[in-house]
């Protein structure tokens, strides 16, 4: 096959960046800190930094704490209970170590914004970024010092129940998001009383688990891993990032958290990151399961040669690694270098110099009214307008409502997976919320219907009564919170239950149909995306579900959600995604094309997909070179037109194709966004900028290359509309 002759921009494109951010504080002069700690202690007190525990509330904890012989404990929370503890580490300890409290604050700390897959379809990264820094000061304040978060595992499948805590499937979007978190949770001190350091996981692949059954095998080649799974965290360690955390999957035949290509010739050789890498719970132990290892001495060995620096909750360290040493199958060096790292993240965070919190503080800053106003905001932001025929939404606020469905009044679920200390007390729910805003309260009438799950039915006629007396039915339907999250994987994704025959019989009442979904991850909904007027999914939107929906009900937001994954119809379409290879034989309506005989091969909705209430019209599309060397860039721009009679956010999506070249392209690929505010009849110029670090792909040797050819490039309002231009690379 010949080869195209693709320049080689990796070197010239990504050294600048990979020099241009490192972990905040870096190389100011804590490695002679580091130095001398490290001369002192002795290898128990080396290998208990590499140690990180749950809990911290038992005795045997608290004396491993004093005894300086753990570095590290994950969820501890509160400053009583965070400095009772490291006072037994900083004043009884040896060498007065601090420890580093770690905890899953993934969307709220205990101001609970929306789930983040929910945060991705508002496709706005300062909000994001400011909603990270509400989560880092409020667990900051709280004794937390670390945050295992941003998830950025890219997923292509929403039987997968993790696809709740990512940014979906697409690198541009979630690298842009991820980077955005680092710098909400981090800042730019790591020692300042309101950040946290950030822990950006699973790396890598975990998304990709075969059937979408959580910690199952993933096989990625490697062109895949580099173009579409590790840019997130590319972007995140430049970002900052101060740690990973490695996975559990087995990517390729080698555990992720025993994987040497990843964890040291990707992450630390071509990324450059000096931070620390933590397993995921017991994922060093696991490597028994998965066979690589024949005992926790092997298990230990592969782990911290891959490149996993701290054990969690897995005493495989603990248990083998000062035999290891004393054999000399461990070096000291390696043990060295993966305490430097940790300790390096710890002077960074300033635990040397403030190790405790001010338990004053806490009562401060959590759940305040700005942070409230903040995720009133994302939650309003990350509603999603799927339909809305005749334009029956926003509603009047006199309107007699039916607010129908096992979800239209549950505080829990609004709060979502991996809740951290939210409380359901502080949940405003949908009815409340609507029942507020209505100018009519009592026109807001609630039944539940029936529950998330099971068969009872029980509560239809009570329903349909209500239904009968209102103008308008809005059924509140779709997942509970413990549907999706870890280790919550459904192999059916339509609505749990009997919800779908609950709406079904409303819809036979025979008012106007609106359907509000909250769920996880999209759920297949063919009949109702068939026969309701309109649908709003909400996903879990936090302590502030129930206000933001009522804005977007009645008006009082526009919304301006676009999808961040796509939608399926049915689960047999699954894995189902937008930059998909064409493939010899493309879809179409031959039979002996990729295709399904009994369901169309296209999503419900596609990503980027989202209504609004008024509309855009997009025109003149200008691309201002037809053709530059692989090095140049190029300015794309195109007109945007608020023609509705309403004001709104747009958020307009650049995406380009690559015609032909030496390794199969994507028939699209995201690579540029941006929202603009447009009053009726209002237009705007929207430019974005097209270089090698967009244009550029992995070859078939995996470099990183832009190469000669023709390129497609279209602006519009999702992956499946736009207005169309071209250019040429020489
Ligand atoms: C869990 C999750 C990981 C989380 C960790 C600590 O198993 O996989 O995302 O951060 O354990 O709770």
């Amino acid at each position: 096959m010949k080869r195209r002759s693709g320049i080689v921009v990796a070197v010239i494109l990504l050294l600048p960046l990979m020099l241009a951010a490192q972990i905040p504080g870096y190389g100011t002069d804590i490695e002679g800190k580091i130095d001398a700690l490290l001369a002192q202690m002795t290898l128990a007190e080396k290998i208990g930094q590499l140690k990180h525990y749950t809990g911290g509330d038992s005795e045997e904890h608290r004396q491993m704490a004093a005894d300086g012989t753990v570095g590290s404990f994950l969820n501890v929370t509160g400053a009583g209970k965070t400095n009772a503890l490291q006072k037994l580490a900083v004043e009884n300890s040896r060498l007065h170590i601090p420890i580093i409290f770690g905890q899953d604050v993934i969307h709220g700390y205990k101001t609970i914004f929306p789930i983040p897959l929910a945060e991705a379809a508002s496709w706005n990264p300062e909000l994001v970024e400011r909603a990270a820094g509400v989560a880092a000061r409020e667990a900051r304040a709280s004794g937390i010092h670390w945050t295992f978060a941003p998830m950025v595992d890219i997923a292509r499948d929403p039987r997968w129940g993790r696809i709740a805590e990512g940014s979906g499937e697409d690198p541009h979007l979630g690298a842009t998001l991820a980077a955005a978190r680092v710098r909400g949770f981090q800042g730019m001190d790591l020692s300042a009383a309101d950040r946290v350091a950030a822990c950006v996981k699973h790396y890598v692949g975990y998304g990709a688990a075969e059937g979408g059954r959580d910690y199952n095998t993933t096989e990625i080649s490697e062109r895949t891993l580099r173009d579409i799974y590790l840019p997130p965290f590319a972007a995140a360690v430049n970002a900052g990032a101060a740690t990973l955390m490695s996975a559990f999957n087995d990517l390729n035949g080698i555990p992720a958290s025993a994987n040497p290509f990843t964890l040291t010739e990707v992450l630390r050789n071509e990324w450059g990151f000096k931070g620390f890498v933590v397993s995921d719970w017991n994922s060093i132990g696991e490597l028994l399961n998965h066979g690589i290892a024949a005992d926790g001495a092997e298990a230990a060995r592969l782990a911290l040669y891959a490149g996993v620096e701290m054990d969690m909750e897995g005493r495989i360290y603990r248990n083998h690694l000062a035999d290891l040493v004393d054999k000399g199958t461990v070096s000291t060096a390696a043990i060295d270098e993966a305490v430097r790292r940790i300790l390096r993240i710890k002077l960074l965070l300033g635990l040397f110099d403030q190790p405790y919190t001010d338990p004053l503080l806490e009562k401060q800053v959590l759940l305040t009214p700005e942070n409230l106003m903040i995720a009133r905001q994302m939650a309003r932001e990350s509603i999603v307008l799927l339909k809305n025929d005749k334009n029956i939404l926003p509603l009047s606020k006199s309107t007699k409502i039916a607010l129908i469905g096992p979800l239209a009044d549950s505080k829990q679920d609004m709060l979502g997976t991996w809740s951290c200390m939210g409380e359901a007390k502080d949940v405003i729910t949908l009815l409340q919320g609507i029942q507020a805003a209505a100018s009519k309260p009592g026109h807001v009438v609630a039944a539940k219907g029936c529950s998330v799950t099971g068969n009872d039915r029980s509560g239809f006629k009570a329903a349909m009564q209500a239904a009968k007396n209102s103008d308008v039915v809005v059924a509140v339907v779709g997942e509970s919170a413990d549907l999706s999250g870890e280790a919550s994987s459904r192999a059916d994704i339509t609505l749990p239950g009997v919800q779908e025959a609950l709406v079904k019989e409303l819809a036979a009442v025979g008012k106007p149909l609106v359907v509000i979904l909250l769920a996880g991850r999209p759920v297949a909904i063919p009949w109702i995306a068939d026969h309701a007027a309109a649908i709003l999914m909400g996903w879990h939107g936090g302590v502030q579900a129930g206000p933001a929906m009522a804005d977007v009900l009645f008006g009082d937001y526009n919304p301006s959600g676009k999808l961040p994954v796509s939608w399926p119809r049915v689960v047999g379409q699954v894995p189902l995604y937008y930059n998909y290879k064409n493939t010899g034989r493309p879809t179409s309506e031959q039979k002996y094309t990729t295709r399904y005989l009994d369901w169309p091969v296209t999503p419900q909705y596609v990503f980027g997909f989202g209504k609004s209430y008024t509309q855009f019209a997009y025109s003149h599309l200008v691309v201002d070179k037809n053709e530059m060397g692989p090095q140049a860039t190029l300015t794309c721009s195109a007109v945007v037109t608020n023609t509705g009679r309403v004001a709104g956010d747009e958020i307009v999506q650049l995406y380009i194709r690559d015609m032909a070249a030496s390794v199969t392209r994507p028939v699209k690929e995201l690579k540029g966004f941006k929202r603009v505010h447009l009053k009726p009849g209002e237009s705007r110029k929207i430019e974005f900028t097209l270089g090698p670090a967009e244009l550029g792909f992995h070859d078939a040797d995996h470099r990183y290359v832009v190469e000669p050819g023709l390129f497609k490039v279209w602006v519009g309002p999702n992956s499946a509309e736009g207005i169309e231009g071209q250019f040429t690379i020489r």
